[in-house]
């Protein structure tokens, strides 16, 4: 047996945390977990959480959350559907989770792989706890406040984090997004720490745009923008316009990175008008589950992974959501099929 075959089969004790949350995620999180185990061999952990679970027992995440999370390597997450609206004593498990785990930069990479779009290649990383996203919100008589904070040293780490990664990923150019001609204390101060920040990285080319504009060339020509670094709210927004502007929500993967374990989830929600169909596209979690190998030193163990979905999304195995008429469970297949088909065709080699 080749090492190749054996860092596909062997178990390496790698131990994840998976919350399937509300929606889609858990009917996409069984069956990832289900490839993640028998393909690489990693052991999980489910913890409950979300809405659904919040309603059934008062509390948005299991008590057994902590001790897993002290225990495992990283988290893979599905989503969680949070009312519009305040409701006493829930709180966003994911929110709650970037907060806990101080996952201060969350990376989305776009990128096209149907044919026929047209090419995006980009990666926004997005800061993760702070902004708007702080949720120092207040309702006085009449009115109602939102606290935007940014915090120097925070702004400082997420833009040294954010220049490295560019340049471990071999990109040149990133654009420093904020909305600091109307905003010019709070965003102006994430403007400056990121831009002077930059002075530290001569090998990149760093710029900046408004947030408004930035959007409107994501979708003209997104060839515009190499990596964009943005704050929590102008991220979240740009993450999906980007995705729309390639292969749609539904592909597109996210990673969150702090002092401790990692977490990765797509960057969709809980989808309710596709959920219970079995026809949600499974993409975008699998992709996340990639960086996260990727992210806990499994990059081999990732790019085989991330070749079997790009390979997938090439035949054509496609949910409706990308123009196909697969059912998730028939896109998990192709994929496990391939993996498989990895696994047999390196042992003939050998
Ligand atoms: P959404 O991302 O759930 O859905 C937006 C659109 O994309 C919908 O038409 C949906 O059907 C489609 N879509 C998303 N993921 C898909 C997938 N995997 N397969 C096929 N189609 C997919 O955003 P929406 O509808 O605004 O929010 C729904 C709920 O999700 C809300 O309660 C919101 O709070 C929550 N949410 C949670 C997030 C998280 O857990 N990180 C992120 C975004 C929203
Ligand atoms: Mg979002």
């Amino acid at each position: 047996m080749s090492t190749a075959e054996q860092r596909l089969t062997r178990p390496r004790g790698v131990q994840l945390v998976a919350v399937g949350g509300d929606g889609v995620g858990p009917e996409l999180m069984e069956p990832t977990v289900e490839l993640l185990s028998e393909h690489f061999g990693l052991e999980f952990v489910e913890v409950q959480a979300g809405f659904d679970h919040f309603c059934r027992t008062g509390s948005s995440l299991a008590d057994s959350a902590g001790s897993a999370l002290a225990s495992c390597n990283g988290v893979l997450f599905g989503a969680t559907a949070s009312p519009s609206g305040s409701v006493q004593g829930y709180v966003s498990p994911i929110l709650w989770l970037r907060r806990e785990l101080e996952l201060f930069a969350n990376i989305r990479p776009v990128k096209t792989y149907l044919p026929g779009r047209q090419a995006v290649d980009i990666c926004i990383i997005r800061e993760n706890i702070e902004g708007l996203y702080a949720r120092e919100e207040m309702r006085e008589e009449g009115r109602a406040v939102a606290h935007s904070v940014v915090t120097a040293r925070r702004t400082a780490r997420l833009a040294r984090y954010a220049y490295q990664y560019a340049l471990g990923e071999g990109r040149r150019r990133v654009t420093v997004v904020h909305k600091a001609n109307v905003l010019k204390i709070s965003d102006g101060l994430f403007r400056e720490i990121c831009l002077d920040t930059a002075r530290e990285f001569p090998d990149l080319e760093v710029g900046e745009h408004l947030v408004d504009s930035a959007a409107y060339w994501l979708v003209r020509d997104p060839g515009r923008f190499d990596v964009i670094l943005t704050m929590n709210l102008y991220g979240d927004i740009l993450s999906d316009v980007a995705a729309g502007a390639a292969d749609g929500l539904g592909f597109a993967p996210s990673l969150s990175i702090g002092p401790g374990i990692p977490l990765a989830e797509p960057v969709h929600g809980a989808a309710p008008d596709v959920t219970g169909k079995g026809l949600a596209n499974p993409y975008g979690l699998l992709f996340s589950a990639g960086m996260l190998l990727k992210s806990l030193g499994m990059a081999h163990e990732a790019g085989i992974l991330v070749q079997a979905l790009i390979g997938a999304i090439a035949n054509g195995v496609l949910t409706p959501d990308a123009g196909g008429d697969c059912t998730s469970a028939q896109v998990f297949e192709a994929v496990a099929n391939d993996l498989r088909m990895r696994g047999i065709a390196r042992k003939v080699a050998c």
